[in-house]
């Protein structure tokens, strides 16, 4: 620290002020630091300067990527935001083949954007390789493409500063009894779990897990809805040494836990990948669950009491920042769903991510929208007409209808209101072309907005509009100079 050539008695008071305001930080965002996931598998997206500045402006001070993409590293340069940058999984077979291709992919996608300036703390190596659904396809390359990304990284100087984990669905762990205590990893994998868990000990690297209680309650319908959440269970878990469990997000971290210390690497630290709940697309999948849920989470880490085998700080990204319309829907049709925003930045629901009393999530500004224009079927449409059903068919086949069916937020439409929310979305998808409202002359555009209830029929992000002027650079910038101010008047007064 370069100090200049004022008395000594300055500058020490000035250090310790300095170290004191760095203390309190650090304190504060012990309890409440909190990342978010950001999924780019959209029709339309957010200029990345937008979507940067929504996470500052939210508080966000960690954010995790599925993929290394240039404009989207490049916005998050200087923004103060910790980055964990992903690996997609048919990458792995290249990357595990030989040291060349992780070598390329470090130089390429992390060595550059560090010395860029963002600031890239971990780099996850698959997502989810191990999910049954893979029915084994990573099994053999995971792990070698871990360590040649790890050798790569020693190799450009970066290996103390970037750390390579993997974030792995919560299935690579279970209970046999069902009691967090008797946590252990999945049998058909156990050795290599083992494996991985030295080489993230040995590197100094957390275990990435998924916990989706959502999920417990969607696969489960006799799972209890209360122990999904965070406000106290009717059926709690009740494990050895007087622990009681009351949710299922501490029961699965600490199942976690326990398979850790059971196999020796009880120091390994655990950081939680992805958590959530969505909001459409499925019965349980709704505003009022989402918001209890995330809400209920929040509150829980920002308390700081941790989980019964693990108190203190929990390390966490929210599942996720923004809904996908192009997300696959194998798993289910709420995956697209699952954004504490909407596709255009606008909050679902309010939700402190202090924890309870802060200040609510914040809309991203400067949205530039199409025109205040809608599609709908004509009102004299016969829907006994095929060419109805066909068209139907066709719009939903190529944009996203997961918002209609059961238990859905336009589940409340009629039959006439189901075909204007499909011609709807369709049109929207394809940037309001004129011929995209067509239907065989079944359609017709109004200046009327057909939501209804909670159904919302959106008018979509002009992607195609000059992104909006750079002012989160000039935001940063405008911080930098106030610091420095800040730090010249603090020391004139010292
Ligand atoms: C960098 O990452 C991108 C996105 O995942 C990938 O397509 C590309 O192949 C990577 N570059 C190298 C040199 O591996
Ligand atoms: C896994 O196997 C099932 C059943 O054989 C098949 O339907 C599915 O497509 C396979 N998935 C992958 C990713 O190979
Ligand atoms: C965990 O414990 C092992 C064995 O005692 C040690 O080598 C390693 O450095 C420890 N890791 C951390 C993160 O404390
Ligand atoms: C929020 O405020 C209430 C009432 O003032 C208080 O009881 C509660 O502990 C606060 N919650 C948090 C997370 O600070
Ligand atoms: C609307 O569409 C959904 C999904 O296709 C269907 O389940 C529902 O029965 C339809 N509602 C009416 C009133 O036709």
């Amino acid at each position: 620290m370069a100090r200049g050539g004022r008395s000594v008695s300055q500058p020490v008071a000035a250090e310790l002020l300095l170290v004191l305001a760095v203390a309190l930080c650090a304190a504060a965002r012990r309890t409440s630091a909190i990342g978010v996931n950001w999924g780019t598998q959209l029709s339309h997206q957010l200029p990345a300067s937008t979507v940067v500045r929504l996470l500052q402006d939210n508080g966000f001070d960690k954010v995790k990527l599925f993929d290394a993409e240039d404009t989207i590293l490049g916005a998050l340069k200087g923004s103060g935001i910790q980055v964990m940058v992903g690996i997609p999984n048919d990458l792995l077979a290249d990357l595990a083949a030989g040291g060349k291709a992780a070598d390329n992919w470090v130089a390429k996608n992390v060595s550059g954007h560090v010395r860029d300036g963002v600031d890239i703390r971990y780099v996850a190596v698959g997502n989810e390789p191990f999910l049954e659904t893979f029915n084994g396809t990573y099994l053999k390359t995971t792990f070698p493409a871990m360590q040649n990304v790890q050798a790569a990284l020693v190799k450009a100087g970066l290996a103390d500063k970037v750390k390579v984990t993997v974030p792995l669905n919560a299935d690579v762990y279970q209970s046999p009894t069902g009691k967090p205590s008797d946590g252990d990893f999945r049998a058909d994998i156990h050795g290599l779990m083992l494996t991985i868990v030295q080489f993230l000990a040995s590197t100094g690297s957390p275990f990435v897990a998924n916990v989706y209680p959502f999920i417990s309650l969607y696969a489960d319908p006799n799972f209890p809805l209360d122990y999904a959440f965070f406000q106290g269970s009717s059926s709690p878990v009740v494990d050895g040494g007087g622990v009681t469990y009351q949710n299922t997000f501490d029961a699965n971290h600490d199942t976690l836990v326990a398979a850790l210390r059971r196999n020796g690497f009880g120091n390994v630290s655990v950081v939680v990948g992805e958590v959530g709940w969505p909001t459409d697309g499925d019965a349980n999948a709704n505003l009022d669950y989402a918001r209890r849920f995330n809400q209920g989470f929040l509150t829980h880490i920002a308390s700081g009491q941790g989980t019964p085998l693990r108190p203190g700080p929990v390390d966490a990204y929210l599942f996720s920042l923004i809904d996908e319309d192009r997300k696959s829907i194998q798993p289910g049709n709420f995956e697209r769903h699952w954004g504490i925003f909407y596709y255009d930045g606008t909050p679902k629901y309010p939700l402190s991510l202090a924890g309870g009393n802060g200040s609510t999530l914040k809309p991203a500004r400067g949205v530039k929208y199409l025109e205040k224009k809608w599609c709908v079927l004509k009102p004299a449409a016969d829907l006994a007409d095929q060419k109805v059903g066909d068209s139907v068919s066709y719009a939903c086949g190529l944009a996203d209808c997961t918002s209609l069916g059961y238990k859905t937020s336009c589940a409340g439409l009629d039959a006439k209101g189901n075909v204007s929310y499909a011609y709807n979305i369709y049109y929207q998808t394809m940037d309001q072309d004129d011929r995209a409202c067509g239907f065989n002359g079944l359609a017709t555009t109004t200046s009327v907005d057909p939501s209804a209830g909670t159904c919302r029929f959106i008018v979509e992000i002009d992607v195609g509009a000059a992104a909006a002027p750079s002012s989160a650079m000039a935001g940063v910038a405008v911080g930098w100079a106030a610091a420095v101010l800040a730090a010249f008047v603090l020391s004139v007064v010292l």
